[in-house]
């Protein structure tokens, strides 16, 4: 019986080759651009999203080996979120999975083609993946939604009209759910219509574990060290984002995020329970990168 560390380990093994072996088919010109790309995919990362695939496919009894492209196109897509929310004019942050932000190597012209550059790959490989299955069709329209206006880029405006604004709950609430919450639920729900599976139970599972993602990590700005969290802490509370810590305090955010975890481990009790699964929402509350 494996560990829960030695069972992350090895999907995050197995998704580092995949993406390995994606990275090298990205060979387009100016080679700049190639290599803008391949800065912010391969520098590191928890890389949770792929994880939650997997093990979402694995809870179904799937053989997750089989199912590479979609973790790889998520992973395109998240990434390229971070590059735009590096940028200066979003929360203008010079440091990302523990090295310098794309922009600050590749200027912020390079960083914005950088991430157009991945959202348009990851589109094409869900085109591809479109074509396996009717399945695959519907987890492909399924990613494709939550990245887009209705879903993570709704969140990231938001996020960026109510910084410095007096803003509560309900704000709080529509920023945590679109701009990390969609991209969480994501994998899950994806592995769930793979599978033939319980979809709203899936979801509600998903969403549940991205608003406690979002609010370790807004404890974690406040609280966390820079040098472990890979980018800078801090940034919160100096740019006046509307977080958790903002709207009730470092200890309320706490007490939120553990009433937050035990809702997440009843959804996922409602999902049929996970070994796996239940001790990844326990290192999401805990964590401290
Ligand atoms: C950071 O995401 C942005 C949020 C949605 C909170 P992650 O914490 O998953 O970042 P990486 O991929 O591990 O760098
Ligand atoms: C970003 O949220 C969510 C994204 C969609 C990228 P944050 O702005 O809090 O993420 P970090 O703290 O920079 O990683
Ligand atoms: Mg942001
Ligand atoms: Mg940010
Ligand atoms: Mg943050």
């Amino acid at each position: 019986m494996k560990t829960y560390r030695e069972q992350y380990e090895e999907y995050l093994g197995f998704f580092r080759e995949a993406l390995k072996n994606e990275c090298a088919e990205m060979n387009f010109r100016p080679p700049v651009l190639a290599e803008s790309m391949k800065y912010s995919l391969l520098s590191g990362g928890k890389r949770v999203r792929p994880v939650l695939f997997f093990a979402s496919l694995e809870h179904f009894g799937m053989n997750y080996r089989g199912e590479t492209a979609f973790p790889v196109a998520l992973e395109c897509i998240h990434t390229y979120s971070l590059i735009h929310d590096d940028l200066p004019a979003m929360d203008n942050d010079d440091f990302r999975r523990g090295n310098p932000s794309n922009h600050k190597v590749f200027g912020e012209a390079g960083a914005i083609l950088a991430g157009d550059g991945l959202l348009s790959y990851a589109s094409g490989i869900l085109l591809k993946e479109a074509g396996r299955s009717r399945r695959h069709l519907r987890a492909a329209q399924f990613l494709m939604e939550a990245a887009g206006a209705a879903g993570m880029v709704a969140g990231q405006s938001a996020d960026l009209i109510y910084s410095g604004k007096d803003a509560g709950e309900e704000e709080l609430r529509f920023i945590y759910e679109h701009k990390t919450g969609r991209l969480i639920e994501a994998p899950v729900r994806m592995a769930t219509i793979l599978a033939g599976g319980d979809e709203e139970a899936a979801s509600a599972f998903g969403r549940e574990l991205g608003l406690l993602f979002q609010m370790t990590d807004d404890i974690l700005d406040e609280k966390g060290e820079s040098g472990k969290l890979g980018k800078t802490a801090g940034k919160d509370r100096m740019e006046g984002k509307l977080t958790c810590v903002k709207v009730f305090g470092l200890d309320g955010a706490e007490l939120l995020a553990d009433r937050t975890a035990a809702k997440c481990l009843s959804a996922l009790d409602a999902m049929g329970g996970d070994p796996f699964l239940k001790e990844l929402v326990k290192s999401v509350r805990e964590r401290d990168n």
